[in-house]
Parts: structure tokens; sequence; C-alpha cells
């Protein structure tokens, strides 16, 4: 039997969808809006998941307290009120899409989390587009 604790988090980030080796037509029809060269900005709204077993000493899954602090240090401390594209190394190479955030979401945090617990990162880019990524 499994358990899956979730913490939401929220940052304000702004970015440019982009892909440099195809043209200005065709990053204009892929991107459309987001392609626009002077940024814009969302406000993101994440949710980080572990699953696992509960720990029959604590009752936890996993201390919803280090998950906080994790997500504050790793993720709202780097990302929020930055620009992704230009202020964080991750995004240097690497197009800064709903999917490929969560994507990087969950490399900086992986590390901290204790291997038995399965990860899942969903991050809401508007209230109505959302993206899932999970092992
Ligand atoms: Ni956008």
């Amino acid at each position: 039997m499994k358990t899956k604790v979730c913490r939401k988090a929220h940052f304000n980030a702004a970015h440019r969808l982009h892909n440099e080796f195809l043209s200005e037509e065709e990053n204009q029809r892929l991107f459309g809006k987001c392609n626009n060269p002077n940024f814009h900005g969302h406000n993101y709204e994440l949710i980080v998941c572990v699953e696992g077993e509960i720990d029959p000493k604590t009752g936890f899954v996993m201390d919803m307290k280090t998950l906080e602090t994790l997500i504050k240090i790793h993720i709202e401390e780097a990302f929020d009120h930055k620009n992704l594209n230009l202020e964080v190394v991750d995004f240097q190479e690497l197009n800064p899409t709903a999917e490929h955030i969560a994507q990087v979401i969950y490399n900086r945090l992986r590390p901290h989390i204790q291997e038995s617990l399965k990860m899942e990162i969903t991050l809401y880019e508007t209230p109505r587009n959302f993206v899932v990524f999970s092992e």
C-alpha cells in the first residue's frame, strides 16, 4: 500500500519560448505570443508529490516541513521573480516550456528526496494549462 503526499507552492517568472535553430517564422508559428522577444510572465502553481510507504515511527511518508523547505530553497528562491531564460542557468540552452520547467524542478529536487519515494511534479502555467512529470 502506498500513500501520496503533496505540497503546493507558487512562483512568478518571465520567459520566452524560442528555438534558436528555427527561423523566426517557424518560431512565431510554433510559439505565438510566447515567442515575444521582450518576454512575458506567468503565475506558476506547483504541486510536488512524493509517494511511498508510511513510516511506522512517524506516521509520515515524508515530513511536509522538510518538503516545504526543499521547495523553498531549490525552486522558489531560484525561480521566483526571475527571468527564466536569462537568470536561471538550467534554461540557458533549454526552452522554458512548462514541460521543461517541470523536468528541471524534478531534477533539482530529486537528489534531496529519499530514493524509495516516487516523485511527481505538477506545474500549472495558467489556471487551465498544466503538465505532470512523473517517474
Ligand atoms: Ni508563456
